[in-house]
């Protein structure tokens, strides 16, 4: 597969489609990471809640692939915020990984109520001085905790990841993020699978000879986002990765524009409310 790379903001290169593993139990995860690498994805994103680091390891250590040909993100969860517990929990994640490094490490969400993000985020800064993770970012952050968090500490993410499909296209969010130079990372999406049968993009996928869950990612492609597609289903994870072979019409792009419900078209939670 020959994957197009989003450059990040300190140099650092991201395959722009990865595979995610949330909602993987850990026991299934080495299977289904051992089948995305053979189908080709080289990004896998997983996080310290999922609660599948260990699996996601053991796929990687069972490939044969060189370490430096793998992209590995991980998270860190909201309760292990602040400087020292990020430091400590990094470690749990890289030692579950068994991993000397690993590529993105992410603030899981804001949580402003607990108002950890800044110290959080000094920490994050240090596992990157240290070369502990090549890229440090964040998740779910909307512009005003970017805004501060870039006012605060001078370091702007190189990576937002937050759920965006073509019910909730967060234009305004991309906006920000392409002046500001973060690279947009998109989660859910395929929105669960809850579009598939959309006629607009039934109707689009029918016309290409596609299904419509390639047609969703190659909307994503088109954008310039960063997506991370989830399947157990090992026909549906090769299906996902072939999406380089066809493009979609300007036509076809402004159809899907159209499917946008701003905010009323989230399906995960507003992330002001994780806490
Ligand atoms: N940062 C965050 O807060 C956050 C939140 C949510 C997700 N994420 C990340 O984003 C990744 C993807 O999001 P997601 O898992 O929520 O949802 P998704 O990728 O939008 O959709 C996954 C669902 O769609 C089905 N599916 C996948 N490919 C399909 C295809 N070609 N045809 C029909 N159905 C298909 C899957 O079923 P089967 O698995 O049964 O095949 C699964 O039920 C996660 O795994 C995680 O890594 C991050």
């Amino acid at each position: 597969m020959n994957q197009p790379v989003v450059t990040l903001n300190n140099g650092v290169q991201i395959p722009q489609l990865g595979f995610g593993v949330w909602q993987v139990p850990d026991a299934e995860t080495a299977a289904a990471v051992g089948t995305a690498l053979e189908a080709g994805y080289r990004s896998i994103d997983t996080a310290a809640i999922y609660g599948n680091e260990k699996g996601t390891g053991t796929a990687v250590a069972e490939s044969g692939l060189r370490r430096e040909e793998l992209f590995v993100t991980t998270k860190l969860w909201n309760g292990d915020q602040g400087h020292d517990r990020t430091l400590a929990a990094f470690d749990a994640s890289l030692d579950k990984l068994g991993l000397d490094y690993v590529d993105l490490y992410l603030i899981h969400w804001p949580t402003p109520e607990r108002d950890t993000y800044l110290d959080t985020w000094r920490a994050f800064g240090k596992l990157l001085a240290d070369g502990r993770t090549r890229a440090i970012g964040v998740s779910n952050f909307k512009p005003e905790h970017l805004r501060r968090l870039i006012d605060e500490t001078g370091v702007v993410p190189a990576v937002n990841q937050v759920e965006l499909h073509p019910l909730l296209q967060q234009p305004e969010l991309r906006a920000f993020h392409a002046e500001h130079g973060i690279a947009t990372e998109a989660w859910s999406p395929l929105a669960q699978g809850t579009l598939l049968q959309h006629p607009v993009l039934t109707g689009i996928a029918q016309r290409l000879g596609r299904t419509p869950a390639q047609v969703i990612l190659r909307w994503h492609l088109q954008l310039g986002t960063v997506v991370i597609p989830k399947s157990v289903t090992p026909e549906r994870i090769r299906q996902n990765a072939d999406v380089f072979g066809f493009t979609l019409d300007e036509a076809d792009l402004t159809a899907i524009a159209g499917l946008d419900q701003g905010p009323a078209g989230r399906i995960g939670p507003d992330p002001d409310s994780v806490n």
